[in-house]
């Protein structure tokens, strides 16, 4: 299959930080691109662009999922949560699981030609060890054992870029917190840039080497998190203190946290770093930017006038 024959193509979860990404590169190919959101008003900015045909309705409908796939050659999934409204794994399983059959059938019913799945760095290791990564697993189980289409699985480790959760959420602490008690420090990670992962993405669209693989994406650099968390504190200026906690505080931690409204550390997400996120297998595709090289860029000053840019411009496309 040539890149010449997808000329549609339908996300779900496209209107996060890496669908926005992906989306750029899809359009930059002369692709159409439709996203299914449950809240197409907050992701207004998408619409400056007339090849994109942002489309409100719930990606758990099956009847939503066929309607929105007709005439669609291609679907991206990066639906993904990191948290669950409730404890027991069922918010993830809806999410990752579920989600993900509905979508394979919906794609199967209408013709769909290429089906692309995110997944997460270990979610294919023997046993996993949280809720997120078990359901990320089966998942991609499900979408690797398709036959109605050409599948590609991705697993990235953490990924960074201005509008990541990660190295921002951090950035937010360090301004607020005096110490910074850190729960897994040593855990350990190769941050991956959401560029050369959208790339990834949009290349295998046309690349029949990639059906029914499964590929690992790491950035060039391997860091612990202790090492990210003071890296983000010297970017911004804030340098704290960083306290490594042992194992039992670290559970204490995030079980007391669980119950903070947006959950800054859960016991899903202590179990997940208990797994080293760094790429081990050979089925890994390049990933050569370094964190260095972009981190600075929204990290290292003049991050809140961006912030303010965005919220102007977000306002002029309210008024008109
Ligand atoms: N960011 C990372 O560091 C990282 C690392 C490894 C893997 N991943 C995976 O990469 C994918 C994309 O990540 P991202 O950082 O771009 O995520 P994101 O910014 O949170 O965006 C995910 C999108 O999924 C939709 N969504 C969220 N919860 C949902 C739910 N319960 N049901 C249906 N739709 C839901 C949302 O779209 P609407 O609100 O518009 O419906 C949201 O815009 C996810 O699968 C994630 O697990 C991310």
């Amino acid at each position: 299959m040539s890149i010449d024959s997808i000329r549609t193509v339908c996300l779900l979860g496209g209107t996060g930080f890496v669908g926005h990404h992906i989306i750029t590169r899809l359009i930059a190919r002369g692709m159409k691109v439709r996203v299914l959101s449950r809240r197409p008003h907050r992701h207004r900015d998408l619409l400056v662009n007339p090849e994109v045909d942002l489309v409100e309705g719930s990606v758990h409908d099956p009847d939503t999922l066929a309607r929105q796939f007709e005439g669609q050659d291609a679907v991206i999934n990066l639906v993904g949560i990191l948290n669950e409204r409730g404890h027991n794994g069922a918010g993830f399983r809806a999410a990752h699981v579920d989600l993900t059959e509905k979508a394979l059938a919906a794609a199967e019913q209408q013709g769909v030609r290429r089906f692309l799945q995110m997944s997460a760095l270990k979610a294919d290791m023997d046993d996993p060890p949280s809720h997120y990564l078990r359901t990320k697993a089966e998942a991609e189980r499900a979408v690797l054992a398709s036959t109605a289409f050409p599948v590609t699985v991705f697993r990235p480790s953490v990924i960074f870029g201005r509008e990541d959760s990660f190295l921002n959420r951090f950035a937010t602490l360090l301004r607020f917190a005096p110490v910074m008690p850190l729960a897994r420090a040593h855990a350990r990670f190769a941050p991956v840039y959401v560029g050369d992962v959208a790339d990834h993405f949009v290349d295998a669209l046309e690349d029949v080497e990639t059906h029914g693989q499964g590929f690992e994406l790491c950035g060039p650099h391997v860091y612990t998190l202790g090492e990210l968390v003071r890296y983000v504190g010297r970017l911004t200026g804030h340098r704290r203190l960083v306290v490594p906690l042992p194992d039992w505080a670290g559970a204490l931690q995030a079980s007391v946290l669980e119950f903070v409204p947006g959950k800054p550390l859960s016991r899903d997400n202590f179990a997940s770093l208990g797994v080293d996120s760094v790429c081990e297998s050979t089925m890994q595709l390049p990933c050569p930017t370094r964190l260095e090289t972009i981190a600075p860029e929204y990290l290292g000053g003049g991050r809140e006038a961006r912030k303010q840019e965005r919220r102007t411009h977000l306002r002029q496309v309210d008024r008109g």
